[in-house]
């Protein structure tokens, strides 16, 4: 009698593993991109065909990340966005004549490159009531609820653009560069400087004194009679 086979069932029928890429490593020791091949049955010309793709469309999302990166830069925290400069309590408010670097009315802040200019709310103003509010708006003075006054004046001489440094002896600002003169609230006295210093928006987040060195008024033009906010300081002021 002779044997017969049977026949071989589908189930009988050895399939081949399946193995994930992990596990193909472990067995064969081989790339990864190998057990992609195995995994998925790719033939190699169409793995590589498709690293290739991969490859560039990662390419071209770098290229248009830089892009945008450059067009638009992410400066929080650095000088071109709103800079936390400190609390209320860091900067005593004085009159005019009173000022002195870093101590009262005048704070130096250097990642803002601003002075923060804080007038006692006693101060005497050249200006009166709705003279006084609107020269302050386009002046950017911020006046604050203890009837105090706020500026953020940017350090450049508009000039030519030296860093313009407070003098505690001229109770004012001086340019080392060519003498352009300038008072406590940043208006222009003497000198060749085309307008008053410029000014950062400020505003307050609670107690703390927020200065948005984004947002610039480059407009505050040499005051007169009319719009001078504060007397000119008697003190001589030599370079
Ligand atoms: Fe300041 Fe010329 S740069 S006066």
């Amino acid at each position: 009698m002779g044997i017969t086979s049977s026949p071989l069932t589908p189930e009988h029928i050895p399939s081949s593993p399946s193995l994930t890429p992990q596990q193909y490593e472990l067995l064969h020791g081989g790339g990864a991109e190998a057990a992609e091949i195995s995994k998925h049955r790719l033939s190699r010309r169409r793995f590589l065909r498709r690293s290739m793709f991969a490859v560039w469309a990662i390419s071209a999302t770098a290229s248009v990340a830089g892009a945008l990166n450059m067009l638009y830069p992410n400066l929080a925290g650095q000088f071109g966005s709103i800079l936390t400069v400190g609390t209320k309590t860091d900067f005593p408010a004085a009159k005019p004549n009173g000022f002195m670097l870093n101590q009262a009315g005048v704070f130096y802040h250097q990642e803002a490159k601003t002075y923060v200019m804080h007038l006692h709310k006693d101060t005497q103003f050249s200006l009166q009531g709705t003279t006084l509010s609107d020269q302050s708006t386009a002046e950017t003075v911020v006046k604050d609820k203890d009837g105090s006054y706020w500026i953020g004046l940017y350090q450049r001489c508009v000039h030519l653009g030296c860093t313009v440094p407070f003098r505690d002896d001229c109770v004012s600002f001086k340019c080392p560069c060519h003498g352009s003169h300038y008072n406590v609230t940043g208006e222009y006295l003497d000198g060749p400087a085309p307008r008053s210093l410029d000014r950062f928006a400020l505003s307050f987040n609670g107690d703390d004194v927020l200065i948005d060195t984004g947002t610039l008024n480059a407009r505050v033009p040499h005051p007169d009679d009319t719009t001078r906010l504060i007397p000119v300081p008697t003190v001589q002021c030599s370079v």
